[in-house]
């Protein structure tokens, strides 16, 4: 069966949009099942849902480097997984992440850092570039992450390229082999809350978080 694998993004002037891309192509050459989900996005794949990341075997997500950060409207999606991750449904999945800057240290690697936050909440296998292909090394060297400088001329370089190809292909990979060989538990890691909560606050089981 082919790996189900989702690309989840944001991209604000077109960048991550391509990595995105090309993500797809390396996980469709490995025989992927491939979901592209852009946020905010206009003429540009559907949004994501909480559907796609549960469907997905492995994830790969995307932001531009905000601030040395990951772009707010990526982190409102990712606030709204609270009732996948309270029940394991996005523990032991594969994911990375994929960043672009405008500047060679623009703070890459403290993005990526800061999008591996909710999935280490998540408990879900980030799986890091390292140096896993000579491609990775030739486009900047970051071992976080599919990183990328943005390039003058708008269009990506055929080593950007290449390296998003290679590392969709991976995640690929990676799924294929930590597929769970029986149904998925559901598992509740967060006991429900009963203490009482004022009127109009959100319901005791919404408000838990991992
Ligand atoms: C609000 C904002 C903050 C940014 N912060 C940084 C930054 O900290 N470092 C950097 O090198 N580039 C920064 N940039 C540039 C983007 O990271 C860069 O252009 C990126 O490739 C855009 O990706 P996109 O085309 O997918 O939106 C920033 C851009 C914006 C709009």
């Amino acid at each position: 069966m082919q790996p189900r694998i989702a690309i989840v993004y944001f991209s604000s002037s077109g960048v991550i949009s391509q990595v995105a891309s090309h993500l797809a192509e390396g996980a469709a050459a490995q025989d992927a099942e491939v979901r592209v989900r852009a946020l905010g996005a206009h003429g540009r794949p559907a949004e994501p849902t909480l559907d796609d990341l549960d469907w997905a075997e492995g994830l790969l997500i995307g932001t531009p480097t905000w601030f040395g950060n990951i772009a707010a409207p990526l982190k409102a999606f990712l606030d709204t997984t609270s009732p996948l991750a309270l029940h394991g449904r996005l523990a032991d999945k594969p994911v990375t992440g994929f960043t672009s800057a405008s500047l060679p240290n623009g703070g890459q690697e403290a993005a990526l850092l800061a999008l591996y936050h909710t999935m280490f909440h998540w408990g879900s296998l980030i799986v890091p570039t390292g140096y896993t292909h000579p491609v990775l090394r030739r486009i900047g060297g970051n071992p976080y992450g599919l990183s990328l400088t943005a390039p003058s001329s708008g269009e990506l370089t055929p080593d950007q390229v290449e390296a998003a190809r290679f590392v969709g292909g991976r995640i690929t990979r990676t799924a294929r082999q930590l597929r769970p060989t029986g149904p998925r538990q559901l598992r509740d890691f967060w006991p429900a809350d009963t203490s009482p909560r004022p009127a109009g606050t959100l319901a005791a089981a919404d408000s838990r978080r991992p």
